[in-house]
């Protein structure tokens, strides 16, 4: 059962899409009465996402995303359409009606809160007179009782089932239990606790909610860490052990360690920005994840070369996305928190002032994989160095790293200098082929949504002028029939004209978010886009009538594209016959 219009609606209104966007988007106000900012949804430097109070819109002339302040929440939070308007509830204070849509997200919620009471659960094992191991543990790892409770850490205790019994007294049943990875099933098919004897690291998400655990063991032992499986709330790939803390720190940039000790440990010697992924190497997700809570990274790995290679791999993500990366490296000390221990916490701040950006890093590990002695090995580092230089936008930088690749290797300057400056006039005109492409003009009249495609970009051109007239001037499509399915050449934009008329006659709302309901984020997106090209309702009769005869051209006169010429063979041959 969908979720009534005049709710949505409700939502909008006490959500203003101004305000809820402000709160992951810093927006100014440019030209008229439409606010800008930088896109979350894609990188750029200029901002080219306009957020509209009046029509309670946003739309990205870059990307092409758009939609209503519900499909900004499924997009920016990565949720379904009914826990994106749950979360709007929440956050308006509503209560979405009842319904029986969605039967996941009932079950979602309950695990949820099983996560969550478990987490007390162990937290509150850790306090209490038996959790003395785990203190005593945590106490010789130097984590002091404050930030214990302000990660929420707690004790698993070593024996089979006080977990279960304890959410069984709460009301969880044993398949709840089992859906949030909580419990193992033996041989004899009874249940026992999945954690056991450790240090429990609740992982929370950035709404604040525990999706998982992960669990050490006190001392030594394997394995060192049990962490949750995958489950309906839990995708280890999109999550950071830390970020629910870090996405409210004020130094401007995130930390990004290996270990759930070293980003505690971080904490408590007030680098509040620490997090970690999770045992994983950093996946597109987390990066993604990251980049919309800051524009600077800064990289500690571990100082092996199994940390090496992760920062490698993590700067590539990284400078996808354009984010600042700095790498630093915890020399005399295997990782972060065994530096803090050793050297303090005024050290680690040098490090971080002073880390390499990572052009340096990726200089020197370009370096490091080539023997600098053999002339071989100086053509091989050459080549790539000269690849890293050329890719940097400033020329002054281009001077000072060319400058020092030229000393590595014992050639001159002006040598580096010339062999830069044709990697780049290579690649620039790459780039312009490219950029030519793209610019060919069907191109042009082209949705900037990937996973839509015009065939018929004319007609196309005139069924979004239509769908414009539907918005402005409803009054104009009543006496008459048409435009149908038929005119249409796109699928897509029948689908919108003909929710937008059907609402109109039933007199049902037009509003972004009721039509969010019925619409695919696709479709909304394509609507934000068509209403914000211009259009008149000045001479709105005549403008139609060229529209739809446009259209009905078209339709008549397809392109002598491919697919064209055999529509019109088969068209041809049915009209012979008939
Ligand atoms: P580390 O072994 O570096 O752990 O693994 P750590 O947190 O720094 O702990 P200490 O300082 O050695 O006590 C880094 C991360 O990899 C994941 C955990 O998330 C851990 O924090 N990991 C490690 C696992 O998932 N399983 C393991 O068995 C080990
Ligand atoms: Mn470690």
């Amino acid at each position: 059962m969908p979720i009534p219009d005049s709710f949505l609606q409700e939502l909008a209104e006490r959500n203003p899409i101004e305000e809820v966007v402000a709160e992951y988007v810093p927006l100014t106000k440019r030209s008229g009465q439409n606010l800008f900012g930088l896109c979350p949804f894609h990188s750029e430097k200029t901002p080219s996402f306009c957020v509209s109070p009046s029509k309670q819109i946003y739309h990205c002339f870059g990307c092409g995303k758009g939609g209503s302040v519900i499909n900004f929440i499924m997009d920016i939070e990565n949720l379904p359409f009914r826990d994106a308007v749950e979360f709007l509830a929440r956050r308006a204070g509503l209560t979405v009606p009842d319904d029986g849509g969605d039967p996941g997200r009932g079950r979602r919620e309950r695990l949820y809160a099983l996560n969550r009471d478990a987490a007390r659960f162990f937290y509150e094992q850790l306090v209490a007179p038996g959790g003395e191991p785990a203190r005593e543990y945590a106490a010789r790892r130097g984590i002091s009782p404050q930030v214990l409770r302000r990660f929420g850490l707690g004790y698993a205790p070593d024996t089979w089932d006080s977990l279960i019994k304890a959410m069984k007294e709460r009301g969880y049943t044993e398949r709840e239990l089992s859906d949030a990875g909580l419990v193992r099933h033996g041989r004899g098919g009874g249940l026992y606790d999945a954690f056991r004897g450790r240090l429990m690291f609740p992982v929370i998400d950035v709404r604040g909610q525990v999706v998982a655990f992960s669990g050490r063991i006190l001392g030594e032992g394997e394995p060192k860490y049990l962490n949750s499986p995958e489950t309906p709330v839990f995708s280890k790939s999109h999550q950071l052990f830390g970020l629910n803390l870090a996405k409210k720190s004020k130094s401007g940039y995130i930390i990004l360690v290996e270990g759930n000790i070293d980003v505690v440990s971080l904490h408590q010697a007030g680098f509040d920005s620490a997090v970690a992924s999770l045992g994983t190497s950093l996946t597109p997700e987390q990066a993604r994840l990251l980049s919309r809570y800051t524009q600077e990274i800064v990289i500690a790995y571990d100082a092996d070369e199994a940390g090496r290679k992760a920062a490698q791999r993590a700067i590539t993500l990284l400078d996808k996305l354009e984010l600042r990366v700095k790498v630093l490296t915890v020399q005399g000390a295997k990782d972060p928190d065994e530096f803090i221990k050793a050297r303090g916490a005024d050290a680690f701040r040098l490090l971080i002032e002073g880390s390499e950006n990572h052009v340096d890093y990726r200089l020197d590990t370009a370096k490091s994989k080539y023997d600098l002695g053999s002339d071989e090995g100086k053509v091989g580092f050459l080549r790539e160095a000269t690849g890293i230089v050329a890719s940097l936008p400033s020329a002054v930088e281009r001077e000072v790293y060319g400058a020092r690749v030229a000393e590595l290797c014992g050639v001159s300057d002006a040598a580096v200098k010339s062999e830069v400056a044709r990697v780049r006039r290579r690649r620039s005109a790459a780039e312009r082929r490219t950029l030519e492409r793209e610019q060919r003009p069907t191109r042009i009249s082209q949705p900037q949504l990937k996973s839509i495609a015009y065939k018929n970009p004319r007609s196309a051109a005139a069924e979004e002028g239509v769908i414009r007239l539907m918005c402005l001037d409803p009054a104009l499509f009543r006496s008459l029939e048409g435009p149908g399915e038929e005119d249409f050449s796109s699928p897509e934009l029948w689908r919108i004209f003909s929710a937008l008329r059907r609402r109109t006659e039933s007199g049902e709302s037009l509003s972004p978010a009721a039509m969010s309901g019925e619409l695919s984020p696709d479709e909304l997106s394509l609507l934000t886009g068509i209403l914000q090209k211009p259009e008149s309702v000045a001479n709105g009769t005549r403008a139609l009538a060229d529209y739809i005869g446009i259209m009905r051209a078209e339709r008549s006169a397809p392109p002598p594209s491919e697919e064209g010429v055999m529509e019109m063979w088969e068209r041809m041959k049915k009209e012979k016959r008939g």
